[in-house]
């Protein structure tokens, strides 16, 4: 058993170290020489797709926060209006989908009853359907018109958390696959993002080096009862699944936010000695995101939160509002979050295992669940 898990103690702690191969396997060959995407695997006809006018993604748990970066990354770079529904939502708000709606389902294990319903549901509707799975000849890939597969390799422990990066990966292919099939303003910059995510696997390793002060920080916070998480843009939906890693591992209530909705209402939760994880964005981000997150970080700070603060290298401005500042390298904003996530699984991985806890198989959870 031992040597299943690579010599560490637990799957999960593999299954993290994995994940720069997780998001390089998930690149591999789906480019040609000239740098261009192709996706001959989905055999679709390219006029098919160069009609969709909407996109619905439909997902359950981690692979759902995937969904939501993915809505970010697709949206702008084909500006084709993206939906995420939970999928047990999603059939029963009579979904508006119709011949030019693609439905992206996203699934770890292919056999999540709640999308295969969903995905069923959509083709009923006349809708496209193409699936990101990572577990070859499953049942929702069959169910779909085409599949973009994940090359996360067989994930074991309950809990998400290669997978979550591969899906992610796969979604950026597609939607960067779509960009160029259309054709749009943005044609130009997707040699840019492969080139940013070419980079990224290295960059994981980089994160992966430096997680030791986040396992001493968990080590210390074994009786903590509760933990919030900020983030915006695309770090909201990392801020929603490192909250979700932390209640799926270690029992303990977390809540996600979007950074900006804190002064309408969440703000009330913050008292002296409470635990934030903020997610903050590149200062290189477009709106002045960045500075509106760290003045985030100056309100909770000033009502007496710890702060444990995840930016990017570089970034000084977050540092006088900080108990904690653990560093990501920089990447293209779209695409932080598969760096930015991985401290907050490393978080929920030894906290759990502060508490004594069970990482790989969580009490209540499975990992796949197969029942409506
Ligand atoms: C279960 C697992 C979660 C997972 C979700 C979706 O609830 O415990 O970790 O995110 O199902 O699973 P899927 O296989 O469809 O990605």
């Amino acid at each position: 058993a031992a040597a299943e898990k690579g010599g560490y103690a637990t799957f999960m702690e593999k299954e993290i170290h994995d994940q720069p191969h997780a998001v390089r396997d998930t690149l591999l060959g789906r480019t040609d020489e000239e740098g261009r995407l192709t996706l001959d695997e989905l055999r679709i006809p390219e006029e098919k797709l160069r009609e969709i006018d909407r996109i619905t993604i439909v997902a359950c748990g981690t692979a759902a926060y995937a969904g939501m970066v993915a809505k970010y990354a697709i949206e702008r770079w084909t500006r084709i209006p993206v939906e995420v529904s939970l999928a047990h939502e999603f059939r029963y708000c009579d979904p508006i989908v119709d011949e030019r709606t693609l439905v992206v389902s996203i699934s770890q294990s292919g056999e999540t009853m709640d999308t295969l319903m969903a995905v069923k549901h959509a083709r009923e509707l006349g809708a496209l359907t193409i699936s990101i799975c990572n577990t070859h000849g499953s049942t929702i890939p069959r169910e779909s018109d085409a599949v973009l597969y994940t090359h996360a390799g067989p994930e074991i422990a309950v809990a998400s958390t290669k997978a979550f990066l591969a899906q992610i990966t796969a979604s950026y292919i597609l939607g960067l696959y779509l960009a160029q099939l259309r054709g749009g303003t943005y044609v130009d910059d997707i040699k840019a993002v492969l080139k940013e995510l070419a980079e990224v696997p290295g960059k994981i390793e980089t994160v992966l080096e430096r997680m030791g002060r986040v396992k001493e920080i968990a080590g210390f916070m074994a009786d903590t009862r509760a933990v919030l998480f900020l983030g915006r843009h695309v770090g909201y939906p990392v801020a929603l699944e490192g909250a979700l890693k932390l209640k799926e591992l270690a029992y303990i209530h977390a809540e996600g936010f979007a950074a900006g909705e804190l002064k309408h209402g969440p703000i009330a939760l913050i008292e002296p000695g409470q635990p934030v994880f903020v997610v903050v964005p590149s200062p290189s981000s477009e709106h002045g995101l960045h500075g509106k997150v760290v003045s985030n970080i100056q309100e909770i700070r000033a009502r007496g939160a710890r702060t444990l603060v995840i930016a990017e290298d570089g970034d000084e401005a977050v540092v006088p509002f900080s108990d904690e500042v653990i560093r990501v390298p920089a990447t293209a904003p779209l695409l932080a979050p598969l760096l930015t996530v991985v401290p907050l699984q490393v978080f929920a991985l030894w906290l759990s295992t502060a508490k004594g806890l069970d990482v790989d198989q969580p009490r209540n959870l499975a990992k796949s669940v197969t029942v409506e």
